[in-house]
């Protein structure tokens, strides 16, 4: 058992690079851990090692310009095992003039990746935006060859190499309409020219999968249920698309939706697989990082949800800087995102436990969780903050509740709550100033509702 054990941990942190490894990982921990337990497994301490032993991969947006910068190179060559070329795939960079293309700076992306065992997603071939101007000043015939030689010319200079194409990006309107949004392609060739692209791709390399990706679409609303009705019906008549990408672009205006999950879910249902295509979540501290886990979470719990992918690897390279929308600092620090991102997958770095968690010597502050009393039908909780090694002055925790149970009353912190209500996020109230290495607690009370025992989950300890 033991041997097994350590066979398939080693395939997850070290081997587990490209959609080989990744899919070779996915049978095995399917096949060979339900006999084993859980408890003595070693967690994966990368994002990509520990996505793999769930049978995902985890990727990241690179540009071509950055990959010669040591940190960021450091950085993607560490924790990720799969890569989006951010720019260098679209139109204008492949074929900036009729029949002519420049594939250096894509190249240079997939060698990397692949020099290094990862897996590629090619993004995109079909798209409105970043579109040459030649291209919309074509009429019908020319534009319908000039868009299945593009196809053509570019699927057949990477086949083999790329895992999942974005066949067509973004062709629907926001908005309740459920309409197809307006571009050269849609006003000349009609609706049918996604379907047409689809079936170029498919006869050009017939191993890649083919999705169709866009925004806006990542709950149950008007324009993913447009798409839902196109997918069914490309399933219903054998038209060639094997995976749908979610962007998730998310912010205050734009959060992640309550129905994330279970929208994901039906889209997987159909028959295809789902994928988050370019995650990036505005914010900062414990509120993003618990965004991310639940985003993580939810594909998780999909099995048809094959990987995750975040556009960008540090804030400043980010095309949302200002939002600081990403895992990494502008120094390359991984941020609480980070820790929760990995904790989702069911990794831990380093050898202090979970960052912020008890017994983490790195940490500007730890939490740590007690039941003070405990009468049957509810609960008092009580939570330790303790300072690291510098003074600080304010912190926040988040504390997640298992339904039905619901916090009635909360002393010596003042709580915020996510939309789901099963989220608090305390802060400090007037005992936010701590000495180096001292402590203070604070307390809730729950009633269970008749509902579970499970005790309240804490994120990392953040601080000020
Ligand atoms: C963005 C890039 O990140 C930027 O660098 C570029 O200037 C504009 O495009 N949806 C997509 C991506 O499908 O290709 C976009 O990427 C972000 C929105």
């Amino acid at each position: 058992m033991r041997m097994i054990k350590l066979g398939i941990r080693e395939a997850g942190a070290k081997a587990a690079r490209g959609p080989l490894a990744v899919a070779a990982t996915a049978l095995l921990t399917a096949t060979a851990l339900v006999a084993l337990p859980q408890s003595t497994a070693h967690a994966a301490d990368t994002l990509g090692a520990a996505a793999a032993e769930k049978g995902r991969y985890f990727g990241a947006a690179v540009a071509a310009n950055h990959l010669g910068e040591a940190q960021y190179a450091a950085t993607l060559n560490t924790e990720f095992n799969s890569v989006t070329p951010e720019n260098e795939m679209k139109w204008d960079a492949l074929e900036p003039s009729r029949g002519s293309f420049s594939f250096g700076n894509a190249d240079r992306i997939v060698n990397h990746a692949r020099g290094r065992g990862m897996a590629v997603r090619g993004h995109t071939l079909v798209w409105h935006s970043q579109l040459p101007g030649w291209v919309s000043g074509l009429g019908t015939s020319d534009l319908r060859s000039a868009m299945n030689n593009h196809i053509t010319q570019v699927m057949t200079h990477y086949r083999g190499q790329i895992h999942s194409w974005d066949v067509v990006n973004e062709a629907f309107q926001d908005g309740s309409s459920g309409a197809r949004r307006s571009s050269p392609f849609q006003d000349r060739l009609g609706n049918g020219f996604i379907e047409e692209a689809f079936r170029t791709a498919r006869a050009t390399d017939p191993n890649a999968k083919l999705c169709y990706n866009d925004y806006n679409t990542d709950g149950v609303n008007a324009k993913s249920n447009a798409v839902y009705t196109m997918v069914r019906d490309f399933k219903s008549r054998g038209v060639p698309i094997d995976c749908v990408g979610f962007q998730s672009h998310f912010n205050s205006a734009s959060p992640v939706p309550s129905d994330y999950r279970a929208n994901l879910q039906r889209f997987a249902d159909l028959g295809v697989d789902v994928q988050i295509t370019e995650l990036d979540i505005e914010g900062s501290g414990t509120t993003q990082a618990t965004n991310y886990g639940n985003v993580v979470t939810a594909c998780l719990a999909v099995s048809r949800c094959t990987g995750i992918t975040v556009w960008g690897i540090p804030d400043k390279y980010s095309w949302r800087s200002s939002g600081t929308p990403l895992l990494f600092d502008d120094n390359y620090t991984k941020k609480p995102a980070y820790h929760a991102v990995l904790s989702a997958l069911g990794g831990s770095d380093g050898g202090g436990g979970d960052p912020g968690g008890p017994g983490d010597p790195d940490a500007a502050c730890t939490a740590a969780y007690t039941t003070a009393e405990d009468w049957g039908g509810g609960y008092n909780g009580k939570v330790t903050i303790t300072a690291g090694r510098s003074p600080i002055s304010a912190w926040a925790v988040n504390v997640t509740m298992t339904p039905p149970q619901k916090v009635s009353t909360v002393w010596n912190g003042s709580p915020t709550w996510d939309g789901s209500g099963n989220v608090m996020t305390v802060r400090s109230s007037w005992n936010g100033t701590l000495a180096a290495g001292a402590s203070t607690t604070f307390g809730f009370t729950v009633t269970r509702n008749g509902g579970s025992t499970t005790p309240p989950q804490l994120g990392p300890c953040t601080a000020s």
